[in-house]
């Protein structure tokens, strides 16, 4: 084995000096901290630690720079770069010509050190977007460094075989920097996933799934209109791995598809052209159980999938794609009038228009969220005789159920709210050293967690507590499509009441730290209808770290909070809501 030093998590924290500075959390010190990195522009550059023995080290910089995406002009992009400085030599793979960052490649159970070096002319953090580390390493935006400096992170990796992301995460600037090519993926590989012996090397394919917008001379276009931060911002064009009109030239046979949405708020809903089920054996987390086929599967931003993608018995010259099905419901009801050039009954229309101003909805206008469009082709262009067979039996999952969590009748609430203005969790936008009691979490407890849709006033929770922003059970489902439904909105003087509802839009949730798992679902019964356009495609028998909440839906799940204390945030991954303020962040403490 090549990892002989082993220690124990308990002793790593100790060795490294984690475990006494997430000892040191609280509040006081976060703010204390902020404020000393605003003033001093410099405390959240750090030291390697001269005792930590990494398996792996790589520098990692962001940096601005042009490339060829379209034909003509290059484009100006961010850009991840990495340079491997010891350990093995398969960590890091480029995607060729991509702004992409490469696909760092790692092992369960190395000691991995990175050192960001930002080169951008803004503040900026890296966070490793499904992996299970210190809070100090994980990113939060308490720790973005300026220009010319260097964060060195420093873990064992903990998590299973899976696939994670690694992109930005500054207070209100994620998306933006995402947006203009910020982010990249990050594989772990274990003994458990090495002994199926699945696809790999050239049958092992990145799939990043991005939408985007070009102006006449190549450059990305962003918008940030009052729609767009509400709704999201849409591109009109499909990159995949950071690049146009992807066609893949496949052997007949099986390929294992490693797919992320990069994308800051598009939602997809993928399946085969040719109506060939999807097979699925991995989420967020890594493998399922067993395999999972189903006619097409959702995925929404921060999302990934593991897709078993077989081509075999397929003649030399059949083409296919994978495309986004059609699906409705995501969108507040009158932006998808709008984009689908409906008629703006009632309010839709006339009000939308005039609230919103055109710009940044041209792309969700050109390509619409839940129209039917390819994200890329396949060409078989070499016939094989053999292909690996589909395991039966993929992976072992701990679960959990409702008998091992801490809190069983009081869930911790996570209430979304919605409003042009803002962006709300349990009524509360992002700040730092806000924490409120039901954000507080005992280290190495596992919790019971419920993500429901808590509508303008009803949300309130401007009190914290347990009860905090939760509404009347079965309220957040029923309301919806009902306008005028009893209580006034939380916005004040707004003309009619229920305006929180028609902003009602899906949220994909993530928590960081562990994974998590779905135990329920259910749907308020006027989302019904466009609820059976999607749901299908909705994955609950792995490990997540980011969960699509429909409009009108509510989900529960359980999820462990182990070995680190600190600050681990949770946020809506519709980037343009993160920046907004829809995040918070728990203390394990
Ligand atoms: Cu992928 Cu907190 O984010
Ligand atoms: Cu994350
Ligand atoms: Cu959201």
């Amino acid at each position: 084995m090549k990892h002989q030093f082993k220690p124990s998590r308990r002793r790593f924290m100790a060795q490294t000096g984690l475990g006494l500075l997430a000892a040191a959390v609280s509040p006081t010190w976060v703010r204390a901290m902020e404020m000393a990195a605003v003033t001093a522009g410099a405390s959240a550059a750090n030291r390697a630690n001269p005792n930590f023995r990494p398996d792996v080290e790589i520098d990692l910089i962001a940096q601005a720079e042009s490339l060829s995406i379209l034909p003509g002009q290059p484009t100006r992009v961010l850009h991840y770069v990495a340079k491997r400085v010891s350990g093995p030599q398969d960590v890091l793979t480029t995607l060729p010509g991509s702004y992409l960052g490469p696909i760092i490649r790692l092992q369960k159970g190395q000691k991995v050190r990175i050192n960001f070096h930002n080169r951008l002319a803004e503040s900026s953090i890296v966070h490793w977007h499904g992996l299970h580390v210190p809070a100090d390493m994980d990113g939060h935006p308490m720790y973005a460094i300026q220009q010319g400096q260097t964060r060195v992170y420093e873990f064992e990796v903990l998590n299973r075989a899976g696939l994670n992301i690694y992109h930005p995460h500054p207070h209100g600037a994620t998306a933006t920097q995402v947006y203009h090519g910020l982010a990249g993926g990050l594989i772990v590989n274990d003994d458990e996933e090495a002994r199926l012996d699945l696809p790999s090397g050239e049958f092992e394919v990145p799939i990043v799934i991005q939408d985007k917008r070009f102006d006449q001379q190549n450059q990305l276009v962003y918008g940030s209109t009052m729609h767009d931060r509400m709704v999201g911002y849409y591109g009109d064009q499909i990159l995949v791995n950071g690049r146009p009109n992807v066609t893949l030239d496949v052997a007949s046979r099986a390929y294992r598809l490693r797919v992320i949405n990069a994308s800051t708020a598009r939602i997809y809903k993928l399946g085969w052209s040719d109506g060939t089920p999807m097979t699925i054996i991995g989420v967020d987390g890594g493998l399922l159980p067993v395999p999972e086929t189903l006619p097409y599967v959702m995925l929404a931003p921060g999302e990934r999938l593991d897709v078993w993608a077989d081509f075999s018995g397929r003649r030399k010259g059949t083409e296919l794609s994978l495309r986004s099905l059609p699906f409705k419901g995501v969108l507040p009801k009158m932006a998808e009038q709008m984009m689908h050039g409906g008629s703006g009954q009632g309010m839709g229309g006339g009000m939308g228009h005039g609230m919103m101003g055109g710009g940044g909805m041209m792309g969700a206008m050109n390509l619409p969220v839940g129209a039917d469009y390819p994200i890329f082709r396949i060409r078989v262009t070499r016939e094989m005789g053999d292909s690996p067979r589909l395991p039966g039996r993929l992976s072992s999952i701990r679960s959990y159920s409702v008998d091992d969590v801490a809190n069983a009748g009081r869930p911790i609430p996570i209430g979304l709210s919605e409003s042009p203005m803002a962006m709300l969790i349990n009524g509360r936008p992002y700040a730092a050293d806000d924490i409120q009691a039901n954000e507080r979490i005992p280290v190495n407890s596992v919790q019971l967690i419920e993500i429901f849709h808590a509508h303008g006033g009803e949300g309130g929770g401007s009190h914290g507590g347990d009860s905090s922003g939760r509404p009347a059970e079965g309220m957040g489902g029923m309301g919806h499509g009902m306008m005028g439904h009893g209580k006034e909105s939380g916005s004040g003087n707004m003309p009619m009441g229920g305006m929180g509802m028609m902003f009602s839009m899906a949220h994909p949730i993530h928590l960081h730290g562990q994974p998590f798992q779905i135990i329920s679902r259910s749907i308020g019964m006027g989302e019904a209808e466009n609820y059976a356009t999607v749901k299908d495609g909705l994955i609950e028998s792995g490990l997540k770290d980011t969960v699509l909440v429909m409009p009108g839906e509510k989900v529960r799940l359980i999820k462990p909070f182990q070995d680190f204390k600190g600050l681990f945030m949770y946020h809506c991954h519709n980037l343009e809501h993160e920046d907004m303020g829809m995040m918070r962040d728990f203390l394990v403490e």
